[in-house]
């Protein structure tokens, strides 16, 4: 028997039970569904609706709902469609008739559309806090091995040296912002449907405001169609998550790729790879690859919100009871893989002179040679052309800028003095890059400050 089965003679089929019903998905909001039924029973009481008597047996029954919940008594079949009706039917079982006025002035439409904001905002709390982590582990790492000299790339192909910190804080600053987005996210889901009814409100005389502030959010929604029938504050949300998933994906993309042997930067630590049940020698970097496919997982998410809504008419459709899936998985994912990419960063070994010798000599230094003429007056344009022919020649030859003397570089240009070879020196091209956000060392010390400020904000 369904709690809305008085105008059906008959009951749905077996497949329809098992088609529509959400139970798997949405009974792990039982507690914010308890959550937004005291709330509701208790306004309902201050406003006269329910007595005194009534409110504290159905607040008795609902605590014994949540115990039943908890301990694993009560296990609702997907008969009962969905954690709204899994808790109000147990709920009329224990107390009996009285419990039946709970649903006064409310209906599941702005029951879920409570729930998911209650769960919503204990989960980008939590996320919020990881996220945060992942910037600390950034820095941490920076703080151990921000020094060591890489070489920058674009293309893939090395562009100028550059200090490990410069690297690691661009990707610390895009978790920050990841993280402000989650902290706009929490702002637009802070108001409360409940009370809104099917759509339309309720000719009861109840107090929405005071529903919105028993659950502690800043005020309740201020149309009851757009209550029940929005949904894009999860979409919001599921985008935060899906900007952070393509920056972690690109950070887990790089570990990769540091990790192999031709770039033989670093050696993830052992709690984040697995071997080969083949090859004996194999130590995989499967922590960042799952993350970098996860990643797809919600962006997909986001995708299915969108069209999800996108054509459906107001007020509420049965469509969005979808939306929990593709929210629940984009939240869940997103959360494990901060943690586990905080912890990929503070679990590694920085094989420290990996590049030092190796740049020696590099074409990287190419702009070096640019910009130390134009040190001395040549305007950009013409110093990169000489640059570009020294290049050339060093190519023709079969040399590197180590070869390269003060006789051989005034063949190229006058303005070349003895100076100009202590530019090629890859530590010193990124320690001159003292520019502000550049990757001189003090810069990097600065915005490691400038993130920890942020961080114990
Ligand atoms: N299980 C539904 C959902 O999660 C609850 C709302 C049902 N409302 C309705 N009018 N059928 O979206």
């Amino acid at each position: 028997m369904a709690l809305w089965d008085g105008r059906f003679a008959g009951g749905p089929a077996e497949e329809m039970i098992h088609f529509s019903e959400s139970l798997d998905v949405d009974l792990r909001m039982w507690a914010q569904d308890l959550q937004g039924s005291r709330a509701h029973v208790r306004m309902l009481g201050e406003v006269g609706l329910l007595s005194v008597a009534e409110v504290e047996r159905i607040l008795e029954g609902l605590d014994q709902v949540g115990e039943e919940l908890r301990s694993g008594v009560y296990t609702p079949g997907p008969e009962l469609e969905d954690v709204h009706m899994a808790v109000e039917s147990r709920l009329i079982e224990i107390v009996g008739p009285v419990g039946a006025k709970l649903h006064t002035a409310r209906s599941r439409n702005d029951q879920v559309a409570t729930d998911v904001r209650l769960w919503l905002r204990e989960q980008l709390t939590a996320l919020r806090a990881e996220l945060t982590d992942l910037v600390a582990a950034l820095c941490d790492r920076v703080e151990a091995d921000g020094d060591v000299l890489i070489p920058g790339f674009t293309h893939l192909q090395r562009g100028q040296p550059i200090l490990l910190g410069h690297h690691l804080l661009a990707y610390a600053w895009m978790v920050q912002r990841d993280v402000q987005r989650i902290d706009d996210a929490l702002r637009r889901n802070d108001r409360c449907p409940l009370g809104a009814g099917a759509m339309a409100g309720t000719p009861h005389p109840i107090d929405r405001h005071r529903s919105a502030e028993l659950l502690d959010f800043s005020g309740p929604i201020d149309n009851a169609m757009d209550a029940v029938a929005s949904r894009d504050h999860l979409i919001e949300a599921t985008s935060a998550c899906a900007i952070a998933m393509t920056h972690m994906s690109r950070m887990a993309e790089e570990l990769v790729l540091w990790s192999s042997a031709e770039f033989a930067l670093i050696r993830i630590g052992e709690a984040f790879t697995t071997g080969s049940s083949i090859m004996p020698q194999k130590r995989n970097p499967d922590a960042a690859e799952l993350v970098r496919g996860k990643s797809g997982r919600v962006l997909g998410a986001l995708q299915a919100l969108l069209v999800m809504v996108k054509g459906l008419p107001l007020a509420y459709n049965r469509d969005l009871q979808e939306d929990r899936r593709a929210l629940f998985d984009a939240i869940d994912t997103t959360r494990a893989c901060a943690r586990i990419l905080a912890g990929q960063w503070r679990d590694m070994l920085v094989r420290r002179d990996r590049y030092e010798a190796a740049l020696r000599g590099d074409f990287l230094l190419a702009t070096e040679l640019a910009d130390f003429l134009v040190t001395k007056g040549l305007p950009f344009r013409d110093a990169h052309h000489v640059s570009g022919r020294i290049v050339a020649w060093c190519e023709e030859q079969g040399v590197n800028f180590e070869a390269l003397d003060l006789e051989a570089l005034r063949c190229f240009h006058p303005s070349f003095t003895a100076e100009a070879l202590d530019w090629l020196t890859p530590r010193a091209a990124a320690e001159r890059r003292t520019s502000f956000g550049g990757t001189a060392p003090p810069e990097i010390a600065r915005q490691v400050a400038a993130l920890r400020s942020w961080i114990s904000g």
